[in-house]
C-alpha cells in the first residue's frame, strides 16, 4: 500500500511512517525542507517537498496514494477539505489526527473532571475549541457523504520517544523544561486537573489498525490511563533529579507565559475513554506513564555507572 503522510518528520507522523515503511508499505512524507528531505529518505520515507498551505501538492500526493495520514496539525483550517476534495468518491482512507483537548473545560487546576468521555458522550465544547470540534465533524460528515474512509483519531497526551526525526512529545517536555527553570516540578494551580494519557507505541498501533478496519466516519479516542498534574510532577519529581521537589506555577503566569495553549494544554481536564478502539480490537500493551518514568530513572541510573 502507499500511503502519504503529513507532519512526517514530527512526533507522531514521523513514528507512524517509520513503522508503516517497516511493515513493507510505500510511503511519501511532506517535508518542508531539503536537508530533512534527506533525513527522511534515511527512514525510507520518500520526501514530498512542500508546506500543508500548497493544496496543489497536498492534492496531488493524496491522488497519487492508497490513503492519507494527516498529523501535521489538529487545527489548521482547510487542510481536511483539501484531502476530502481530492479524495472524494475514491473510497481511500483519510486519517485526520485531532488532540483530546477539544474536551478542555475551564478547571484552571482547581477540580478533577467527573467522568471520562466516550466518543459518544455529550459535552459542552469551550469556544477554544470550537474550530477542532467543527473540523472533527466535516470529516466524518464527508465520510458518510462522499465515498471517502475518513477517520479521526484523537489522541491524548502523548508518552515515549518518537520514532521519526521528532523524538519528543508536547506537554511532558514541556513541563520538564520549565521544571528545569523553577528547580522542581511544576504543576498549574492546585494541579488537580487530570488528562488522559497514551504511550506513542500504542498510538501507532491504533493508526495502523484503524487503517486495516475502520470504517468510513469513524472517530476514536486513544488513551490508556490518565493522571493529575500534580501526580505528573510527582513523578517527574521523582525520576528527573529534582529530589522529589514540586512547585505550584499560578495560574495567572501560566497564562501570562504560555497564553490559552498553556492554560488549557495543563491546567484543564481532558479525561477521555478509548471505546470504539477498544471495540475495533485496539489492545494497548506499551508501558503506563508511572511505568515509563521509573524506566527512565532506571536509564538515568545506568547510564551514570
Ligand atoms: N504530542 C501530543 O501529545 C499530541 C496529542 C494530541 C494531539 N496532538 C496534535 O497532533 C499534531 C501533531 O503533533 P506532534 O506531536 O506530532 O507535533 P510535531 O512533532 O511538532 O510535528 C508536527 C509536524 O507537522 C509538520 N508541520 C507543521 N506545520 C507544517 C506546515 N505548515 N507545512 C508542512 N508541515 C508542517 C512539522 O514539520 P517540521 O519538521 O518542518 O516542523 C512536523 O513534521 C499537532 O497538531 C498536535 O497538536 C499532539
Amino acid at each position: 500500500m502507499k500511503v502519504f503522510v503529513t507532519g512526517a518528520t514530527g512526533y507522531i507522523g514521523g513514528s507512524v511512517a517509520e513503522r508503516l515503511v517497516r511493515e513493507g508499505h510505500i510511503v511519501t512524507g511532506l517535508v518542508r525542507n531539503e536537508e530533512k528531505a534527506a533525513l527522511l529518505k534515511e527512514y525510507g520515507v520518500e520526501p514530498i517537498l512542500g508546506s500543508i498551505d500548497d493544496h496543489d501538492i497536498l492534492t496531488k500526493a493524496a491522488q497519487d496514494a492508497d490513503g492519507v495520514i494527516h498529523t501535521a496539525s489538529a487545527d489548521s483550517e482547510g487542510i481536511p477539505d483539501v484531502f476530502i476534495a481530492a479524495l472524494a468518491r475514491t473510497g481511500k482512507f483519510f486519517i485526520h489526527t485531532s488532540g483530546s483537548g477539544l474536551v478542555n473545560d475551564g478547571a484552571d487546576g482547581e477540580f478533577a473532571a467527573a467522568r471520562r468521555l466516550t466518543e459518544d458522550s455529550y459535552f459542552e465544547p469551550i469556544p477554544f475549541r470550537m474550530n477542532r470540534i467543527k473540523m472533527n465533524r466535516t470529516i466524518r460528515e464527508a465520510g458518510i457523504n462522499l465515498g471517502i474512509r475518513t477517520i479521526v483519531i484523537v489522541p491524548s497526551m502523548i508518552y515515549g520517544r518518537g520514532r521519526g526525526l521528532h523524538k519528543e512529545s508536547e506537554q511532558i517536555p514541556a513541563i520538564i523544561r520549565l521544571s528545569k527553570q523553577l528547580g522542581a516540578a511544576a504543576y498549574f494551580g492546585k494541579g488537580l486537573n487530570r488528562y488522559s494519557n497514551v504511550h506513542l507505541d500504542d498510538l501507532v498501533d491504533l493508526y495502523l489498525l484503524a487503517i486495516e478496519r475502520a470504517p468510513a466516519a469513524s472517530l476514536f479516542y486513544a488513551e490508556n490511563g490518565d493522571a493529575s498534574f500534580k501526580e505528573i510532577a510527582e513523578m517527574i519529581a521523582r525520576t528527573q533529579g529534582f529530589d522529589g521537589k514540586t512547585v505550584s506555577v499560578p495560574m495567572e503566569e501560566l497564562i501570562a507565559q504560555f497564553g490559552d495553549s498553556g492554560r488549557y494544554g495543563v491546567a484543564s481536564n481532558s479525561l477521555v475513554e478509548a471505546a470504539n478502539a477498544h471495540r475495533l480490537g485496539w489492545t494497548p500493551k506499551a508501558p503506563s506513564l508511572v511505568e515509563y518514568f521509573e524506566s527512565l530513572r532506571e536509564h538515568e541510573t545506568q547510564s551514570h555507572t
